[in-house]
């Protein structure tokens, strides 16, 4: 079933009353090892997914699921914090629900991060691309259904779904910082095993430099309803068949708490300067 407009609108305004005056300017949808970011955000308020009207509630083990809003480096934002996957069986368009209902209530920009396996031969895991592109080949687009021209047109440019502009403040904020920054394509795999060596070096020939679960779909609907997008990979493992050890989540979770001296201030430094 497709949400009607009103869904949207409903969320929205219920998420209206709890939030007063309080407008967001950037959504923020933080992957495996940055989520407790949120824990940063000043005058916090909290809200369940699950007091929402019609929003996805998530299902994963570790993930909160709900909003924060409030200020972090400066910048009012709107943190999801929880995310669901198409593979815990929800439709694309619940995978990308939360960005409309923030597009509604004011925000104009999403930072996305992920943890992604490294496909791209020269690079190491631990390693941070700056996502360029990406390629969601197969499976159903988010924006299948209905078109609700409210948020945008039927068939949506898709030759710039991450804001050059962003990018360039990126790379500045990293050499500032000094971190080092990959650049890449993140390639949506469907999850939730992980990929074949086979598959990789498929998604390797295809142009991707990162394989990861998320991302994709979130980002097809933010740039159809016209926001600007900045998007991160943690390279939290080399991909399958590169190394000779089976992947494991244990692997993931652990790259991300090793990254998060760097990830978190080039993420955070990338939001002041947005
Ligand atoms: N493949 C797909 N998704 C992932 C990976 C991977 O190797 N690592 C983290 N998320």
């Amino acid at each position: 079933m497709s949400h009607p407009f009103s869904h949207y609108q409903e969320s929205a305004d219920y998420l209206k009353t709890q939030l007063e005056d309080f407008v967001p300017q950037i959504a923020l949808i933080l992957g495996s090892g940055l989520g407790d970011l949120a824990q940063e955000v000043t005058q916090p308020v909290a809200v369940p997914y699950a007091a929402i009207p019609h929003f996805p509630r998530s299902t994963a083990p570790g993930h909160v699921g709900q909003l924060v809003f409030g200020t972090l480096s400066g910048k009012r934002v709107a943190v999801m914090q929880g995310r669901v996957h198409h593979y815990e069986g929800y439709p694309y368009e619940d995978v990308a629900y939360g960005v409309r209902v923030l597009r509604l209530l004011g925000c104009q920009t999403l930072l996305v991060t992920n943890a992604a396996g490294c496909v791209h031969q020269d690079w190491n895991a631990g390693d941070i691309m700056l996502i360029c592109d990406q390629i969601k080949l197969g499976g159903e687009s988010p924006l299948r259904g209905e078109n609700l021209p409210q948020f945008g047109v039927r068939f949506p440019d898709a030759s710039t779904l991450y804001t050059p502009h962003l990018q360039e403040v990126a790379r500045d904020v990293a050499k500032g910082l000094g971190i080092p920054l990959r650049e890449g394509v993140y390639y949506y795999s469907f999850g939730p095993q992980y990929e074949t060596p086979a598959e990789i070096r498929a998604i390797r020939a295809l142009g991707g430099d990162a394989v990861g679960m998320s991302t994709a779909p979130e980002v097809i609907v933010a740039a159809h309803c016209g926001m600007q997008v900045l998007g991160f990979s943690l390279l939290s493992n080399m991909a399958a068949g590169m190394l000779p050890q089976p992947l494991s989540e244990e692997e993931v979770l652990e790259a991300g708490k090793a990254a998060r001296h760097r990830f978190a201030p080039l993420v955070l430094g990338c939001l002041e300067r947005m």
